[in-house]
Parts: C-alpha cells; sequence; structure tokens
C-alpha cells in the first residue's frame, strides 16, 4: 500500500516537473531572443518582494499581473517597495534606452533582476517568468515557496503588432469571456485584439446617437442550421454597452493590450440597413441576416447621410476606444446596388470615378480623412486596394498575402493575416469527421508556425509589415470553449511568429514547448486541441 502511494507521488511529480522549466532546455513560449540556462535557483517566497528601482505611471498593471500569480500561489500578494536593487526581490528598472517591448530577465540565486523599456516590457517578463513557475501559480493548491530555475533573457519582440481577430457577430461571448480571450492573448504576449463588432448578422456596439443599431440591428429573427437550408426559429443576439466596452478597453490596457473596433463598411451591412433602412441604394425592406456570407445591399455610397450616420457612429467609437487605429473593413462589398443606384452613379459622375471599384475607394478614403481628423488611422481589409489607396490606410492581408505584398510594395503598412496560415476558424486536422464542423480550409499548427510575414518583400518593403494577426470568424463557433478549441494552441504558432526572429524558429522545438505551455492551459481550465501531442 505504501509503494503505491509512494509510486502515486513519484508520478505526479513527474508529470509536475515536466510541465515547467527544470530542464536544461527553454520552454518559453515564444523564444525568447537570447536565453541563457545557468545552474542553481532562485527560491521565491512570500518573503520576496517586488522592489521598484524605477517605474512608470502604469507599472502597477504588471506588478497587479504578477501579484496575482503570488496570491494564486501563496494565498497573499507579495509587498511592493521602492528602493535600490536588493536581495531576495523581484527588482525592476525600467529603462528607456532600450526598445518599448524589450526586457531582460535574469533568475539568480540571490534575487531576480528585470530591466525593460517600459512597463509593458516589464509585463512580458512577468510573462516569461510565469512560465518558468510551476503550474499552481495559474490556480492550484498554495505552496510554501516556488524554486525557479537561473536563467538570464534578453528578449524583444521581431513585430510591433501581434494581434487576434475575435467575431462577436455570428455569436456572441460574454464580457468575462471577452477577458478571458484577453488573457489568453496576454500569456502569448499579443498585443491587439480586433474586436469584430458589426456584420450582416448583427450589430454588437451601443451607439447612443443611433439606438435602432441595437433595438433592431442587434436581434436576428433565426439562424440556418449548420451547413443546411433550414433554419432554427429562434431569435439571436445581444450587444455590448457603452459601459461594458469602457470595462473591456481597460481591462486589455491592464494586460498592454490594445483594443482596435472593426466597424464594416461598405459592406456587411445588412444590421445597419435594417436599423436605419434610407441608408442602402433600394431603400429596404432589409432583415439581419440569419444566413453566413456575402449580401449585396452595402451602404449607399451617393446618398450624404451615409456619410453622416458612419462619422456619427464613429464619434462615439473613438471616444471608447483609444486606439491609434480604427477598423473599417472594406472586405467583400458586391457592387451590384451600386450599379443599379442613380445616386451611386451620379456620384461616379460628379467625383469623375471610373468605375463602382473606384467608388469604394471613394469611399473609404472619404471615411478615412474624417477618422484622419480626429487622430487616428485606418485599417482595411486587402479589398480596399481595389479602386486605389491612399498612402496613409494600412491593409490587413486576408486573401493570402498577395494584398499585402502589393501594398507594401506601395509604401503602404501592412499586417498580414492570410487565410492560408492565420485563419483560425478553419479546420485544424484533415480528420474532418471528428472536429466540430468548421467553415472549411486546413490550417494545422504547423501550418500557422510556416508563416514567413515577409515572404516576397525586399528588406525596404519588408519594414512595411507592422505585424500578423490570427482571425477566429464564428459562422459555426457558437461557444467560448470552442474559441478556445480554435485559438489553442495555434496563436501559440502565431506568437512564435510574430515575436522569434525567423532564423530561429525551429517546429520540433516549438512543439516540445506547445506541449509543455498545454499543461499550463489545462491548469488554467483553458480548452484546447490536441493534436500536435499525436503529430508523427
Ligand atoms: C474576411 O475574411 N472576409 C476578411
Ligand atoms: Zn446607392
Amino acid at each position: 500500500m505504501k509503494n503505491i502511494r509512494l509510486l502515486i507521488i513519484l508520478a505526479a511529480c513527474f508529470m509536475f516537473f515536466d510541465s515547467y522549466a527544470t530542464s536544461t532546455e527553454i520552454t518559453i513560449i515564444p523564444r525568447p531572443v537570447e536565453a541563457e540556462i545557468a545552474k542553481g535557483y532562485f527560491t521565491l517566497s512570500p518573503k520576496t518582494v517586488i522592489n521598484i528601482v524605477n517605474g512608470e505611471d502604469d507599472l502597477h498593471y504588471a506588478c497587479n499581473f504578477f501579484n496575482k500569480l503570488m496570491t494564486n500561489t501563496f494565498g497573499n500578494p507579495l509587498s511592493v517597495k521602492q528602493g535600490t536593487n536588493r536581495k531576495n526581490a523581484v527588482n525592476i528598472s525600467v529603462n528607456p534606452s532600450l526598445e518599448k517591448e524589450e526586457y531582460y530577465l535574469d533568475v539568480t540565486k540571490k534575487t531576480i533582476n528585470i530591466t525593460a523599456g517600459s512597463s509593458q516590457g516589464v509585463f512580458y517578463a512577468f510573462q516569461s517568468l510565469r512560465q518558468l513557475m510551476p503550474l499552481n501559480v495559474e490556480n492550484g493548491e498554495h505552496l510554501a515557496n516556488i524554486e525557479i530555475q537561473n536563467i538570464s533573457i534578453k528578449d524583444k519582440p521581431l513585430y510591433p503588432y501581434r494581434g487576434a481577430m475575435l467575431d462577436v457577430v455570428r455569436h456572441i461571448s460574454s464580457k468575462e469571456d471577452i477577458k478571458t480571450f484577453i488573457d489568453m492573448l496576454a500569456l502569448h504576449k499579443f498585443n491587439r485584439f480586433h474586436w469584430h463588432l458589426t456584420d450582416d448578422q448583427g450589430w454588437r456596439i451601443e451607439i447612443k446617437s443611433y439606438p435602432e443599431l441595437t433595438r433592431v440591428g442587434s436581434m436576428r429573427a433565426e439562424t440556418l442550421i449548420k451547413k443546411t437550408s433550414e433554419y432554427d426559429g429562434t431569435p439571436y443576439g445581444g450587444y455590448f454597452t457603452q459601459e461594458d466596452v469602457k470595462e473591456i478597453v481597460q481591462y486589455a490596457a491592464e494586460n498592454y493590450i490594445t483594443v482596435i473596433p472593426e466597424i464594416e463598411l461598405p459592406g456587411h451591412a445588412s444590421a445597419a440597413l435594417t436599423s436605419y433602412p434610407s441608408l442602402g441604394c433600394t431603400g429596404g425592406p432589409y432583415k439581419v441576416e440569419g444566413r453566413w456570407g456575402v449580401f449585396n445591399d452595402v451602404f449607399c455610397a451617393g446618398n450624404d447621410d451615409t456619410f453622416t450616420f458612419l462619422q456619427g457612429v464613429f464619434d462615439e467609437v473613438i471616444e471608447l476606444f483609444p486606439s491609434e487605429y480604427i477598423h473599417v473593413g472594406g472586405d467583400e462589398c458586391p457592387k451590384k446596388r451600386w450599379k443599379e443606384c442613380p445616386k451611386c452613379q451620379h456620384r461616379i459622375q460628379e467625383e469623375n470615378l471610373k468605375n463602382e471599384h473606384e467608388l469604394q475607394s471613394y469611399f473609404v478614403e472619404r471615411m478615412e480623412k474624417y477618422i484622419n481628423s480626429k487622430g487616428r488611422k485606418i485599417i482595411g481589409w486587402d479589398e480596399i486596394l481595389e479602386g486605389g489607396i491612399s498612402q496613409t490606410a494600412t491593409i490587413m492581408s486576408w486573401r493570402g498575402t498577395k494584398g499585402g505584398i502589393e501594398a507594401a510594395k506601395l509604401g503602404n503598412k501592412v499586417i498580414m493575416s492570410p487565410n492560408s496560415h492565420a485563419y483560425l476558424d478553419y479546420y485544424q486536422s484533415k480528420d474532418r469527421e471528428n472536429e466540430p464542423l468548421s467553415i472549411g480550409g486546413f490550417v494545422s499548427v504547423e501550418k500557422v508556425y510556416s508563416l514567413n510575414p515577409v515572404e516576397g518583400l525586399n528588406p525596404a518593403e519588408a519594414n512595411n509589415v507592422i505585424g500578423v494577426q490570427g482571425n477566429i470568424w464564428r459562422e459555426y463557433i457558437k461557444d467560448f470553449p470552442h474559441v478556445q478549441y480554435m485559438a489553442l494552441p495555434r496563436i501559440a504558432a502565431l506568437a512564435e511568429v510574430g515575436w522569434t526572429p525567423t532564423e530561429m524558429k525551429n517546429y520540433e522545438d516549438f512543439r516540445r514547448r506547445a506541449i509543455i505551455l498545454t499543461h499550463r492551459y489545462k491548469a488554467l481550465s483553458y480548452n484546447f486541441a490536441n493534436h500536435i501531442l499525436s503529430e508523427e
């Protein structure tokens, strides 16, 4: 009996030690630029202090994050002091001569030193430290102390933009789940959350000057069942109030993540048109769609009221989101209605435009000027290239990397989010029978990992690529555990694409570390896909 108990304890120990850095190999994702493991351990205990040697206004967000882990471990936070470097401390120095997101993390036998370019860099040092600590820090049983492998890290990201998009239109998530999504991004050192808030199937953000958008536009009467032509007969909807939005933007800021709202124009506008039918070319009637796809009814580009409306929407959106970028959509806008609409045709003549593609450019550039006048920049999907593009718009390349390459060559900034590598709503296994129903495609973890965002560009053009993004469209993703299943561990692969120098990438090494990271997902009660465990 005693022997069996001993065996169980030994087995548990092996499982436990397997889960974090006790080995001579690096376990952190994304892989740090430089990391050297040294002999020995630092013993972190409730007596260890967080010692701020010098800091910044928002450093408390980083410290609060770390102290949450400490509270999970010891039952109480570490005390926070100020002073010169000391023993048995996490000494924090912000040194603005480093890059903003850059950090050094030194764990020695006597103390832990963090030096970073800003509080954000300190936060990333804590995220790395987290991955060097046992799973108890996530939500386990209390420990008396923690031994942390001695290590010296010098680290900074490859790209300044590391994002993920979540569609809350086709299916919505609660505020708490959105916060968990932000936590998931922070764990992987992402710094942008692109929030897809409006589309044909619903309008999900309160706009006080246009109340019909949520009164009418947030509800659809029914939804198509799976891939059939039958509807479920059940109304579906919901939206985020401005108070909800403020809470989420603040929560993201505490995790050094900027929230970029997306308000779709000129297409994907059925919910807006159903709320305000006079803004469409035909005047309606319209309905909030219960089907997926691309719809012919779009904002009328010949009607000045459309621009007045959108300006009013952006006035409120810009107040709510401090982001430098506002996403204006721009994808999949059919030109059928514009071809038939006297107002749109009149606009083409009046503005000396060649065709409806140029009308789309007119539309986007008119809104861009307005958004620029408020001190913000736009991002648009790669279709905004089609009728000519302003110098200042940033392109999000989704139909492969082709549009991104074209834009980078033109001198525009680019975010690579190709459906070939970064569509996390696609199947992640070829064995579709055993996967939840998906929109289609096939993007394995290895495929995500293989993305080279600057392939096909010379070094000057490559400088225009500011980063990468993974997208989670939710036609078939109803609940949050399913979102997590699609995101994890593929966002770990994308995190490394966005962070680690390309020449350092090695899929087998990544896979070893990703398997270790899945233990942390489990400890955090995150649902995840485990295909990487059985890859050949
Ligand atoms: C998109 O997937 N339509 C951007
Ligand atoms: Zn029109």
